[in-house]
């Protein structure tokens, strides 16, 4: 069996499933681009019929990557395939990841279907996407709770309709280890298109029950040579099966003798990156990317480390990424530290008006502070948004204390026009709120307020998101600041913006 593994990312289209992590075209074409340099063989560039936003950043990024094959995701509906070519239209490698439901559960309560009717479907779609592409990937819906015996049948249909993948997903993360493994083992065992060389088996395991990444591993031990995956872990529910772990697993391993084309020195940024634009923190213990992942804190570890890093650490720091930070940024750093720090974190900014701008902000954020942070370098990375936002904070100011009612007034810049108002309230932030709501005057609801924990010291960026209710839909805000009222301002103000241009 051939022992190239293929890499399917689907980060932008799985992961960016995700409430509150979508990223505008813009930011699609920068993680393609981190995709394209990681070396990934695959990217899921979206789901075009579900919304212009989707189908227009499939065209882009299919413009913006060279290498990578662009996949679009459609139903078993031909109007999903038709609007999927359309958006494929400039890719150099394209493919069509179609498919249907394949468990009893999907057949019966989804598609209120039978079994030959399903097969019927599949099988129609893979032969209708062939006529524009040669590249199909047919996936079966739910194939973890799928019976082997009819999923082998719908993917010997599949394959002899022209499919030259065949995505066997564990939808809703229940299989365990050896049971996906056997799945994919079985498979291989009674469909002959695979034993043939006709189409390859692929993974794609959500990480319900926190077995995404062990059931992805017994998947290509049993056979399959394409993993789906994303950047993270990010994904619907508990999220997929995460990139950088599947690429460790196989560096670290290297007797299993599989290779990827992943260039596991661009993980980190790649991860950073993706954080950063999507407003998702990374767990600390997180595998390979999170921020502990190689920190030795007990007293025997540290004891051995600085001995023989083997002795504690089975992957090298710099082997996906980590430098050890030796240039620190400060008030007297220069733009070429700046601009050095970025490209560790995967951002690139070309244009010299950008890098002034941003170097400017970096200024007056290391003048309140000691040390300037990876993550505070993404946040400035990613404030040009902010910068383009009609409703931006103009000024405030609080006062809170012990045994005294907070105060707060605030100024509004509204599309150029200055607003102010007052307000007391049972905090600083509920007082700086309530007097934001005194000026914007709509029913909105603060459903859900986290507070990033402030990571190195009291002068450090506190990062805010929000969760705000409005005319029966929710929206995603994120803001960051060394003052943490101001912080939880600005994401409020971010989802005001964001309803405003709904
Ligand atoms: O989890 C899943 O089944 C999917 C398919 C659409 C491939 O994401
Ligand atoms: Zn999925």
């Amino acid at each position: 069996m051939d022992n190239r593994l293929f890499v399917f990312d689907t980060t932008l289209r799985d992961g960016e499933q995700v409430p509150g992590c979508q990223l505008n075209t813009i930011e699609k074409i920068q993680v393609a681009k981190a995709l394209e340099q990681l070396g990934v063989d695959v990217i899921e560039a979206g789901f075009p019929i579900s919304s212009p936003g989707d189908f227009n950043s499939v065209i882009e990024i299919s413009k913006a990557v060279t290498w990578p094959i662009v996949c679009a995701l459609t139903r078993a509906v031909q109007s999903d395939i038709d609007v999927a070519v359309e958006s494929l239209k400039f890719a150099k490698h394209k493919r069509i990841h179609t498919g249907i439901g394949t468990s009893d559960e999907h057949i019966r309560f989804k598609f209120n279907s039978t079994r030959e009717e399903i097969l019927e479907r599949a099988v129609a779609a893979v032969k209708y996407a062939r006529k524009f592409v040669e590249d199909v990937e047919f996936y079966a819906e739910d194939a973890g709770r799928t019976d082997n015996e009819y999923l082998a049948r719908v993917i010997d249909a599949a394959i002899k309709a022209g499919a030259t993948v065949c995505n066997i997903p564990d939808t809703t993360g229940y299989c365990l280890p050896d049971e996906y493994g056997a799945k994919i083992r079985y498979l291989m065992e009674h469909v002959d298109g695979l034993s043939t060389g006709k189409a390859i088996l692929s993974t794609h395991c959500h990480n319900d029950l926190g077995m995404a990444t062990a059931n992805t591993f017994s998947g290509v031990m049993n056979g399959a040579r394409q993993v789906e995956v994303t950047i993270n872990g990010i994904g619907e529910r508990a999220g997929n099966a995460s990139l950088e772990e599947i690429a460790m697993i196989m560096k670290c391993h290297k007797y299993l003798d599989i290779e990827t084309n992943i260039n596991t020195s661009h993980i980190y940024p790649t991860s950073r990156m993706v954080s950063s634009l999507m407003n998702m923190p990374v767990q600390p213990n997180k595998a390979v990317v999170g921020r502990n992942a190689f920190a030795h804190s007990s007293g025997i570890h540290q004891d051995g480390v600085l001995k023989n890093a083997h002795t504690y650490e089975i992957m090298n720091p710099k082997d996906v990424g980590i430098d050890d930070n030796s240039i620190v940024l400060t008030a007297r750093s220069g733009r070429a530290a700046l601009r050095y720090r970025l490209n560790v974190l995967g951002v690139n900014i070309d244009d010299d008006e950008k890098m002034d701008g941003l170097y400017q902000k970096f200024l007056k954020l290391a003048d309140s502070k000691k040390e300037v942070s990876d993550a505070d370098v993404l946040m400035l990375a990613g404030s040009d948004a902010t910068d383009a936002q009609t409703v931006k904070l103009d000024f405030l100011q609080v006062t809170s204390g012990l045994g005294v009612r907070s105060v707060a007034s605030l100024g509004l810049d509204i599309s150029g026009q200055k607003f102010e108002a007052a307000s007391t309230g049972n905090g600083p932030v509920d007082a700086a709120i309530k007097a934001l709501k005194k000026i914007i005057m709509k029913k909105m609801t603060l459903k859900e307020f986290t507070i990033q924990a402030i990571s190195k010291g009291s002068d450090d960026v506190g990062k805010v998101h929000m969760q705000v209710e409005y005319d029966g839909s929710m929206y995603y805000g994120f803001g960051a600041d060394t003052d943490i009222v101001t912080a939880s301002v600005k994401a409020y103000i971010d989802c005001i913006n964001k309803f405003r241009k709904n």
